[in-house]
């Protein structure tokens, strides 16, 4: 992890980014790929961990934050201060695994709303790191789920418009004071 990106696992009380919510529109547009990472997008990786960390959260897309490039930040043990978290850049899933797995999601830009969402078990990426250079990696468990909830950000797609349960989700949305009817559900 170079140097560059790096940032301190710890809540900032004002953090650099603000998150967008559910029902905003600046989470329904797709990102554009990334040509080179300079030093404009490692500012905005910084910003984005910050900005995660502050939020308590094991993931962010870009577009959350309003920047429509194809950037996810990943941490899914930001309480281990030593371990780096994974930048993605321009990330592609080339392969799935046929067996999937349900696991409860959440979102920063859905506050409250936790949920069951199935997807493949482990899928294959490749991606640019902070320093572009292409890697590719292989993920399962909860780091499978979270790659792909964070690929589907950069595709305008939330993980309530893969919820299969319309009802709960119907309920989970009101409680928290969102409107089903800025779901736009993917087939599955
Ligand atoms: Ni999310």
């Amino acid at each position: 992890m170079t140097a560059e990106v790096l940032v301190e696992k710890k809540k900032l009380a004002k953090p650099p980014l603000e998150i967008h919510h559910l029902g905003d529109r600046v989470l329904r547009q797709p990102a554009k790929r990334v040509a080179k990472v300079d030093a404009e997008i490692k500012q905005v990786i910084r910003e984005m961990l910050q900005t995660m960390y502050s939020a308590d959260g094991i993931g962010l897309a870009a577009p959350q934050v309003a920047v429509h490039k194809q950037i996810i930040v990943v941490d899914v043990e930001p309480d281990e201060a030593v371990k780096p978290p994974l930048i993605l850049i321009n990330p592609t899933i080339i392969k799935s695994s046929r067996d999937n797995s349900v696991t409860q999601e959440g979102c920063l830009s859905i506050p409250g709303v936790y949920l069951d969402v199935k997807r493949p078990s482990e899928v294959e990426v490749s991606y640019k790191d902070e320093t572009g250079r292409p890697q590719r990696l292989t993920a399962n468990g909860l780091l499978a789920c979270c790659i792909q909830h964070e690929i589907d950000h950069l595709n305008g797609v939330l993980f309530v418009d893969r919820v299969e349960n319309a009802l709960l989700l119907d309920q989970e949305l009101k409680k928290h004071g969102f409107s089903s009817r800025a779901v736009q559900t993917v087939a599955s």
